[in-house]
């Protein structure tokens, strides 16, 4: 028992220090752009603070002697220390490290710079720290993105680091585009413009495959489930028309535009050619045809008895019908038989009766 505990806390503590591990390498992989992300943040919040305390004052409101004597709220130091202690959540680890860290820059900023340098972002986290790039560009020296910093991939996707000082600066092309610039079109779309810096990819008609204008006549190769018409065209493939139908026999086909689907039949139906017991090809056993629709056949009316047995009726339920013992009787060797008193039934335990009662017992 000892053993096998303290196995179980080396394990525990070694499976803690993986984690740690594997938390500090993914950290510090991601590190360059969440730290950028964290420097934002910061300065977003500066600016918000800014505008917050625009209409206050000291408390009291500015009086002459505080007007001629201080330095007005507007440029004080006080409002800076009122900005400054809501730039982070007091959850937030790195955005409180990152204010505490360069608290003097703030400072500096505010009575030095902010005039020549109103963007405290660019100021701060781009020139100053460096932790973040301008936009356009990434990666530790703040090189243009793929496609240029003025439009990075050419507009049609994302620059992988963009305005920080990670990532690669490649692209991820965003829906309908692909290729290293983002200039290229995926499968169903076409260029609709084109040059070297511009690229608009537009849908092809839903039945190409690949086109090279919007109309089903500008398919350069049909979707699968349309093909060539006779104008050149991509029209639907009628599956169900062909021979032997794609659906088995209990069902019926039903085309849709470049695919069609198999349904059940109803299930008075043996073979149909749509939903619904009026659709029917031939009648299912225990059912017949009625002004074209199968309807169920009630063997129990029928003039010549279905269940001939004695002391049995007949049961007639949709597609078929039961021989049930009649009350009092019960099934015994094929032959309905009187019921023994309740007293004796328990008795009898080679009886192949399976009420209830017995049937718990057993
Ligand atoms: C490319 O096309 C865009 C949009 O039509 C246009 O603004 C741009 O000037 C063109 N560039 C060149 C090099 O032709």
């Amino acid at each position: 028992m000892l053993s096998t505990g303290s196995q179980l806390r080396l394990l525990r503590l070694l499976s803690c220090v993986a984690l740690v591990l594997l938390f500090q390498v993914t950290n510090s992989k991601k590190d360059l752009k969440s730290t950028c992300s964290t420097c934002r943040q910061i300065t977003d919040n500066f600016n918000k603070g800014f505008e917050r305390t625009a209409k206050q004052n000291f408390g009291g409101g500015n009086t002459a002697w505080e007007e001629r004597t201080l330095s007005k709220y507007e440029t004080s130091e006080i409002r800076l220390m009122e900005i400054v202690e809501e730039l982070c959540d007091s959850s937030s680890f790195d955005c409180n490290h990152m204010v505490e860290e360069h608290e003097d820059h703030f400072e500096t900023w505010w009575f030095k710079r902010k005039t020549k340098h109103p963007d405290l972002h660019k100021w701060f986290c781009i020139e100053t720290i460096k932790v973040c790039c301008p936009k356009g560009t990434f990666g530790p020296d703040c090189n243009a993105c793929l496609g240029g910093s003025e439009r990075p991939c050419h507009g049609n996707g994302n620059c992988d680091g963009d305005g920080t000082r990670g990532g690669n600066g490649k692209c991820s092309c965003d829906n309908a585009y692909r290729g290293e610039f983002c200039l290229d079109c995926i499968d169903g779309y076409f260029n609709e413009v084109r040059n070297d810096t511009f690229s608009l990819c537009t849908a092809c008609d839903t039945s190409c495959k690949t086109c090279t204008g919007a109309t089903n006549q500008d398919c350069d190769e049909c979707k699968e489930g349309w093909e060539d018409d006779d104008q050149e065209a991509c029209v639907d493939v009628n599956e169900c028309a062909k021979d032997p139908s794609p659906c088995e026999e209990d069902q019926y086909c039903l085309n849709t535009d470049g695919s069609y689907s198999c349904k059940g039949c109803d299930k008075t139906c043996s073979g149909c050619t749509g939903a619904g017991p009026d659709k029917c090809q031939a009648c299912a056993s225990g059912y017949q045809d009625a002004e074209g629709t199968c309807t169920d056949i009630d063997e129990c009316s029928q003039p010549e008895p279905v269940c001939t047995r004695e002391h049995e009726e007949c049961v007639n339920n949709k597609g078929s019908y039961l021989c049930i013992c009649s009350s009092g009787y019960e099934e015994q060797d094929g032959e309905c038989v009187q019921k023994l008193e309740p007293e004796k039934e328990e008795e009898s335990e080679t009886s192949e009766t399976t009420t209830s009662t017995h049937g718990e017992e057993l």
